[in-house]
């Protein structure tokens, strides 16, 4: 257990990215009801993902984590929900097929709302008001009313969270995702992508598969595994007073978890030396993620390490790469190679969203295809270069046909970014996009599973 923390220690330390609120005791209040809501994961899930990810740590697993770059209380409906985790369920496929490894399924979901950002206001004419961030602190309407931070929108949170997080294991475990639905997984406007059809030619494959063992006597009946799923939560703990609120001990073992979703991550804007985010996840057990864009030097990456993993444990630390498409393989390297040196376990997972912001020509903030495609195939570069496994991808996307990022085989122009523009944040992935995208890493994973016996030697 760690040293010197409780769940309250990060209260001491540099806080960044926190908001403000002015009524302290109805923050207390909100925070008093959070404390005495049920857990929303249990504590044993938690060390299921942590041996999961050892084993992706160890090159026999994939990590595939996506979801919304922010989740609203505007967007909140089951269909939104179903479309995001089937598109998981579909690149969750590609890359099992294509890698011949376990794919761990992690959802930016149930929970993704706070989010961090570049300017504590925003200035629209000659008005200034608060920034927006994320609809557990304040909401998205340009006003002063709506720019309040309210820690009632904490407990608004929470009950999504748990609604979407019920739904979601009812699909996992409830038949939806047995994989003789594989053919129905398709969404109707991934007709008119041509991965839809490369989709249907695996599904195929899978259902003859399934067809052979069946004959053999292995069914549903007999593997559970073929009829259901585990499917994981994650979102980054960035609003601690609801982190904090929401972390219990575990009645079995007396550790601490923060009980809000399986895995947290620390945003690469609050993982600086010294940080109240650092410090809290220090003391919970839940595996974590770190982000680490250009700026994070080697030597404070493993100060971090030895911080949040000082027992060096398997699983715990996964590491997520955000460099940009033109800086990855300048940048990753040294860290790749300073984390191996020191022979700390991590799970290498490229980030390929957060360093390819652009403003397009129509004023949309947008992601082009080709330069996210480009970072991810720079981080499998380097990894096949270090003798490392290029272990997982976290992306920000949508199971809705939304015009987001610019690009793709059904493509979209700067124009066509109006058209369907709903992110309450980042633009993310439309379902075709997400689908495109695990195609390619499928191709990149055969590539590794090829030279795998080499890397081993
Ligand atoms: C995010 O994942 O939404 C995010 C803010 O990322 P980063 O901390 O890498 O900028
Ligand atoms: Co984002």
């Amino acid at each position: 257990m760690a040293q010197n923390w409780s769940p309250d220690s990060w209260q001491r330390h540099e806080q960044r990215h926190l908001p403000a609120y002015a009524d302290a005791a109805a923050l207390a209040e909100a925070e008093a009801t959070l404390g005495s809501f049920p857990p929303l994961v249990f504590a044993g899930e938690a060390r299921d993902l942590t041996a999961q990810l050892a084993e992706v740590s160890a090159g026999r697993g994939f990590l595939l984590q996506g979801g919304d770059c922010a989740e609203s209380f505007a967007e909140f409906h089951p269909d939104t929900i179903r479309d995001t985790f089937r598109v998981l369920l579909q690149m969750a496929v590609v890359l099992t097929f294509a890698g011949k490894l376990p794919v761990v399924k992690v959802g930016r979901m149930a929970g993704q709302f706070a989010k961090p950002r570049s300017s504590d206001t925003e200035t629209q004419g000659s008005v200034t008001l608060p920034s927006y961030f994320g609809d557990n602190v304040n909401g998205i309407a340009f006003s002063a009313e709506a720019r309040r931070n309210d820690p009632q929108r904490m407990i608004r949170a929470y009950s999504q969270a748990a609604a979407t997080l019920n739904l979601l294991r009812a699909f996992a475990g409830g038949g939806y995702a047995n994989l003789r639905q594989v053919h129905q997984w398709t969404l109707d406007f991934m007709g008119r992508s041509p991965w839809a059809d490369k989709f249907r030619t695996i599904a195929d494959r899978i259902g003859e598969a399934l067809d052979f063992m069946q004959a053999c006597g292995v069914d549903p009946g007999t593997v559970p595994q073929l009829k259901s799923t585990a499917f994981y939560t994650s979102h980054e703990a960035l609003l601690l007073p609801y982190e904090q609120a929401m972390t219990r001990r575990d009645s079995l073992t007396g550790d601490w978890y923060d009980t809000s979703a399986h895995f947290l991550w620390i945003g690469d804007r609050t993982r600086f030396v010294g940080s109240a985010h650092v410090e809290f996840l220090r003391g919970v057990d839940n595996p974590i993620g770190i982000k680490c864009g250009p700026s994070l030097e080697p030597d404070a990456l493993l100060r971090l390490l030895d911080t949040l993993n000082p027992a060096r444990r398997p699983g715990r630390i996964t590491l997520i790469s955000r460099f940009g498409h033109d800086k990855v393989e300048a940048g990753l390297p040294r860290l790749v190679r300073a984390v191996s040196r020191e022979g700390h376990p991590v799970v290498w997972s490229c980030d390929p969203m957060h360093g390819n912001v652009i403003k397009a020509e129509s004023g949309y903030k947008t992601r082009p295809f080709d330069r996210i495609l480009a970072e991810v195939r720079g981080f499998f570069a380097v990894h096949r270069a270090e003798g490392t496994h290029a272990g997982g991808i976290h992306i920000e996307m949508t199971g809705q046909d939304v015009t987001e990022c610019t690009g793709g085989a059904i493509a979209i122009t700067d124009e066509g970014l109006a058209d369907r523009y709903h992110t309450h944040c980042d633009p993310r992935l439309n379902a075709a996009q997400s689908l495109e995208l695990a195609f390619l890493i499928a191709e990149m994973l055969k590539l590794e599973a090829a030279e795998r016996p080499r890397n081993a030697a």
